[in-house]
C-alpha cells in the first residue's frame, strides 16, 4: 500500500506519488493524517505558529492568469500603503503578540531596493526581535542581498507548478518556472528561511504535476510550503474553472508533513474561503501555522487574489481573536512567537 510506503520511507517516486494521489482510499487517508499529526506533534506539539501579514500594495507588474491584481486587471482598484501606515500594522500587530511579520505584495516597482531595505530597517530597529519575511516576487540576487542586510529572514516565493508546461499555462510567456526556481536557490543560498508552494486544483493541474511538486519541494527542501486551494477570480482568464478541492489540498498537507517533517506548514486563507473551518482542518490534517491579516481594513478588498476572500472586513485585533478562538476550539494554541524553523 503506497501510503504505508511513504510512512516508512519518507519520500515517493513520481510514479508513486500519482497513483497514491489519484485513488487513495479513505483508510489511506486517514492513516496519511495521523502519521502528519504525530510529526508535526513530535516537533511542534500543539503549538500554532502566527506571521501578521500586510498586504502593502497591490500594483503589480505580472499578468499571472489565475491572480485578481494582475496587471491588466482594470477593474482593480490599486492602493500603496505608506511607511507610516506599514509601522501602524506592525504596532498593532505587536501589541496583539506576533513576532513575524510578512510584507506581501504584487511586484511593485515603486518599492524600489532603497525603500524597501529602508522600511525593514524601521520595522527591525522599532520591534526589535521580530523576525520579518518577504513576499515581493522575483528579484535580481543583488535586491535579495539588500534585503537580507537591512534584516529580513524569510523569503516566500510559491513556485506555483513545478511542471514547465504547466507553468506555461498559468503564466504570459515573459515568465519561467526556471526564472522562478533559480530565485529560490539563490534566497536559499543567501540564507533566507524559504518558502515555496502551490495552488491545488489549479487550472490544467494532473496529479503527475502534483507529483512533480512534492518531488521539487523534497529536492529544495524549503523551510515553509504554502499551499491553499486554486479559487476562480472573476476578472481573470479562469473566472469560469473549477476551484480545487478541500479534501486534495488537506491530503496533500498531511503528505507534505510526511515528506518535510519540519517545515512550516501554514493553514492558508485560502483554505479557510472554501470552507468555513477550512483552516482548523488544515491545522488537524499536519499544518501548524496560521497567517491572519494586519492590513488595515480599508484596503483589505483591495488585495483581491481570489474571489469570497475571508477577513476583509475585519479589523487586526478580530482577526488574531477569532483564529485564537478557532485553534483554542480543537486543542491547539497560538504561541506568541518567531516561529523560526526548526528545519536548519
Ligand atoms: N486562487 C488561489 N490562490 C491564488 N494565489 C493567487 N491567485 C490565486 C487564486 N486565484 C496564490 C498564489 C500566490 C499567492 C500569493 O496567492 O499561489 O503565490
Ligand atoms: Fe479573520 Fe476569523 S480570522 S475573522
Amino acid at each position: 500500500m503506497l501510503a504505508e510506503k511513504l510512512i516508512a520511507q519518507g519520500y515517493l517516486s513520481k510514479e508513486e506519488y500519482s497513483s497514491l494521489l489519484r485513488c487513495c482510499t479513505e483508510e489511506e487517508r486517514l492513516m496519511l493524517k495521523a502519521r502528519a499529526v504525530e510529526l508535526r506533534k513530535q516537533y511542534y506539539g500543539e503549538k500554532v505558529f502566527t506571521r501578521g501579514l500586510i498586504e502593502f500594495t497591490n500594483y503589480c507588474k505580472n499578468n499571472c492568469y489565475y491572480c485578481g491584481i494582475r496587471r491588466e486587471n482594470a477593474d482593480c482598484s490599486r492602493y500603496r500603503l505608506t511607511v507610516e501606515d506599514i509601522l501602524e500594522c506592525c504596532k498593532e500587530g505587536w501589541k496583539l503578540g506576533f513576532r513575524t511579520f510578512v510584507l506581501q505584495g504584487g511586484e511593485d516597482p515603486y518599492f524600489t531596493d532603497d525603500k524597501m531595505a529602508e522600511i525593514i530597517r524601521v520595522i527591525k530597529n522599532t520591534y526589535q526581535g521580530c523576525a520579518i519575511t518577504l513576499s515581493i516576487g522575483e528579484k535580481e540576487k543583488e535586491s535579495y542581498r539588500m534585503y537580507k542586510e537591512a534584516g529580513a529572514d524569510r523569503y516566500l516565493l510559491r513556485h506555483e507548478t513545478a511542471n514547465e508546461s504547466h507553468y506555461q499555462m498559468l503564466h504570459p510567456a515573459n515568465m519561467s518556472l526556471a526564472k522562478r526556481m533559480k530565485c529560490l536557490y539563490t534566497l536559499k543560498e543567501l540564507g533566507y528561511e524559504i518558502g515555496a508552494g502551490f495552488m491545488v486544483g489549479s487550472p490544467g493541474q494532473t496529479d503527475e504535476h502534483l507529483a512533480e511538486d512534492l518531488i521539487f519541494l523534497k529536492e529544495l527542501s524549503p523551510h515553509m510550503v504554502g499551499i491553499g486551494p486554486f479559487i476562480p477570480h472573476h476578472d481573470t482568464a479562469f473566472a469560469n474553472e473549477a476551484q480545487g478541492s478541500l479534501e486534495k489540498t488537506l491530503l496533500l498537507l498531511s503528505i507534505l508533513r510526511i515528506i518535510l517533517p519540519k517545515a512550516n506548514l501554514p493553514a492558508t486563507t485560502a483554505l479557510g474561503t472554501i470552507h468555513p473551518r477550512g483552516r482548523e482542518l488544515g491545522i488537524e490534517a499536519g499544518a501548524n501555522v496560521v497567517m491572519p491579516n494586519l492590513s488595515p481594513v480599508q484596503v483589505r478588498k483591495k488585495y483581491e487574489l481570489y474571489d469570497n476572500k475571508i477577513c476583509t472586513g475585519e479589523e487586526a485585533a478580530e482577526c488574531a481573536g477569532c483564529l485564537q478562538a478557532r485553534i483554542a476550539s480543537i486543542g491547539y494554541k497560538i504561541v506568541n512567537e518567531r516561529g523560526d524553523s526548526v528545519a536548519k
